[in-house]
């Protein structure tokens, strides 16, 4: 196990003080901090690499593209990939799901397929579902959870169908924390031969990654969420059926030959990263899997699952003053808490955990169906990272505390308050 209080010391942003107190950085979920490790990585290659990739036989773009290359077989091994062709770079998980849905869907779903989704996904892998659905007159089905905040498997037995061509699901939700059962959900949906996308956008930066366990077809996440920069993501496809998928976006460096009427298309994974691509991010992204596999996916999983044990544990003695959200056993949840205090509108709550020099999320989180599921207009939500503490957590419920002892003065702030409404995560 590592130790988090060495960990802070790889990451400058965490000396900065919010309102005169030390940062308690708590929207992991959202996108995490980065090391100095990515950091500098970004500033050498832009100091002594820098030029486009497969574009040139000039000494720089060779030292370029070797580099971008390389970052795939990085990516490749952190969530052992069968070859780094697999890998595709993109702008993050929404991207990744976007190519997937119109790639694959378009080409290959027909009226009267069904796709199965569920009401905890995330915006990003219910919207491009629902558009392909639109354009090929296929039908959306969602699987339904249980109220303590599992995915209700038997509903999911229902949902599948001979009809069903995809499933797609969250492994863990950006909400509940509730990580699900990925091998029971392949293999229902591989019964029918349905292909399975998986939504790795809160499971890849927090427990081991292994598609060849999982099993799946596709698999999304972001850079950003995992310690790498933003504007990187990573779509992940079997070998076949990436090459039996069409280029959604083309153009530029997805081709090996363009004639006035016919293309032949670039190898695995080229043709799917049209255009200049984010060749820094890749960059930074291959230190931070590289700093992640360092510290161990293993030891990452168990600190935060360490984490929510204590946070829960400490939550209980709020008592019935705050309304929490998910799976009560820590086993089956990663490290996100979303919680409402009783009669605090969650920005409220937010904002004042923001003069604690706490940084929270507060809204919907970009999974607006799952909170009208659970009857809510929002909730606070706190997710840990690595270089998170129980010393913070302490601090975080002390402040919980104090803000409910307050609670009838901020009470009246909630009538000026705009209902924001999340256009991030
Ligand atoms: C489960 C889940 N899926 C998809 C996304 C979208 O990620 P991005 O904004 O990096 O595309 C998020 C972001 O929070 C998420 O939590």
């Amino acid at each position: 196990m590592f130790d988090p209080k060495e960990i802070r010391k790889d990451f400058p942003i965490l000396e900065k003080k919010i309102h005169g107190r030390p940062l308690i950085y708590f929207d992991n979920t959202a996108t995490t901090q980065k090391p100095r490790q990515v950091i500098e990585a970004i500033v050498d290659f832009y100091t002594k690499h820098y030029a486009n990739v497969h574009r040139g036989l000039h000494t720089l773009s060779q030292e370029a593209s070797q580099l971008y290359e390389e970052a795939h077989e990085v990516l490749a091994k952190f969530i052992n990939a069968y070859s780094w062709e697999e890998i595709v770079f993109c702008n993050n998980t929404t991207d990744a799901i976007n190519i997937i849905a119109y790639g694959w869907g378009l080409k290959h779903l027909r009226e009267g397929d069904e796709i199965v989704i569920t009401v905890m996904d995330h915006h990003s892998n219910m919207l491009p579902w629902r558009n392909v659905a639109k354009l090929t007159g296929a039908k959306i089905k969602y699987v339904d959870i249980t109220d303590e905040g599992y995915l209700d498997y038997e509903d999911l037995e229902k949902k599948i169908t001979e009809k069903t061509k995809v499933v797609a699901f969250p492994v863990m939700s950006n909400v509940l924390g509730t990580i699900n059962d990925v091998k029971r959900i392949v293999k229902l949906a591989h019964s029918v031969g349905a292909i399975v996308v998986a939504d790795g956008a809160q499971s890849v930066p927090h427990m081991p990654t292994d598609v060849r366990a999982m099993n799946v077809d596709f698999l999304a996440f972001s850079g950003h969420k995992m310690l790498g920069p933003t504007g990187t993501g990573v779509l992940w496809g079997r070998k076949d059926i990436l090459e039996d998928m069409m280029p959604f976006k083309v153009g530029g460096d997805t081709i090996k030959d363009v004639t006035l009427d016919n293309v032949i298309w670039h190898d695995l994974p080229w043709r799917f990263e049209a255009g200049t691509p984010n060749i820094a991010g890749g960059v930074g992204l291959a230190e931070a899997a590289k700093y992640l596999m360092r510290l161990g996916m293993e030891n990452v999983r168990a600190h935060e699952k360490e984490l929510v044990a204590y946070t829960l544990k400490r939550f209980d003695e709020l008592g019935d003053d705050v309304l929490l959200t998910g799976p009560r056993n820590p086993e089956h949840r990663g490290g996100v808490i979303s919680f409402n205090v009783k009669d605090l509108h969650h920005h409220v709550v937010g904002q004042a955990l923001d003069l604690f020099g706490i940084a929270v999320r507060t809204g919907m989180h970009c999974a607006h169906p799952l909170h009208y599921r659970l009857g809510l207009k929002g909730t606070v939500r706190a997710s840990y990272y690595i270089y998170n503490t129980k010393e913070e957590i302490d601090i975080f419920i002390d402040a919980l505390k104090e803000i409910i002892k307050m609670r009838p003065s901020l009470k009246k702030m909630k009538e000026g308050m705009t209902d924001l409404i999340c256009t991030g995560t």
